[in-house]
């Protein structure tokens, strides 16, 4: 499989500011390296209709009904949609998010059809309390509990240490594979059919000077990226294109 570099825009860029980055990233991706995209929701038509794949930040569990203001798996998907990010550590930080609430928004995407990126992660107390690895084992297992719609192709882990997002401070690519080996083995015997295939993703402060050594670990496909990924140049470079 190809390294995947996902963009997590999150509540960034207007319509006019996609339709420019979308058109100057189209004119110069080789696709050597998978690049999928989350846009803020009021926009996803716009990479819908690009060569690259659609993503949402969150979605409901349910798929319709009497639920103001969430976002429906199923009408997503029937869009065009093709990826939704759930757990990440700004939605369990601010909107009550937990791994056990999350399993049922899981089942209901993988449903529906859409791959699921699944967002695990430690701050800093943890891991500065030695509780890093304990911790993913417990998000892993409460999140993908009896997720039996999962495959190779619909359910991929992005491991995000909370103190690298946005900060600035990378884990070192040793760091990173520890992690990622740790949760290659997890998911290696909780879905024995293709768990040593899951892509499994790093992501906080990925930049384009420090993606090629993180890509280079065993057990790292690719990258969840924020800032770096709100320029097209910086993203092309993640992508291998620039
Ligand atoms: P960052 O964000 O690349 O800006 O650290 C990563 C993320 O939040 O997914």
């Amino acid at each position: 499989m190809k390294k995947l570099m996902v963009g997590n825009w999150k509540m960034n860029k207007n319509g006019k500011e996609c339709t420019e980055y979308l058109e100057a990233f189209v004119a110069k991706y080789s696709g050597r390296r998978e690049a999928w995209i989350a846009p803020q929701a009021l926009y996803v038509k716009l990479v819908i209709n690009s060569p690259l794949k659609a993503g949402i930040q969150n979605c409901s569990e349910h798929v319709e009904g009497a639920y103001t203001g969430e976002i429906s798996p199923r009408t997503f998907k029937e869009m065009g949609g093709h990826f939704v990010i759930l757990g990440h550590s700004e939605r369990r930080q601010y909107f009550t998010e937990n791994s056990r609430n999350l399993n049922p928004k899981i089942s209901t995407a993988l449903n529906e059809g859409l791959t699921v990126i699944y967002c695990v992660g430690e701050t800093l107390k943890e891991r500065d309390q030695g509780l890093t690895l304990s911790l993913i084992e417990d998000q892993l297992h409460q999140g993908l509990n009896d997720q039996s719609k999962a495959t190779v192709e619909n359910l991929i882990i992005a491991y995000e240490p909370v103190w690298a997002i946005g900060t600035g401070k990378t884990a070192s690519p040793l760091q990173a594979q520890e992690v990622h080996g740790f949760i290659r083995s997890i998911l290696t015997a909780k879905f024995p059919a293709f768990g040593h295939q899951t892509r499994i993703l790093y992501g906080g402060s990925v930049k384009p000077d420090n993606v090629e050594e993180l890509l280079a670990q065993k057990d790292i496909d690719g990258g969840l990226v924020g800032g770096a990924s709100l320029k097209a140049r910086d993203f092309l470079a993640l992508c291998g294109d620039m």
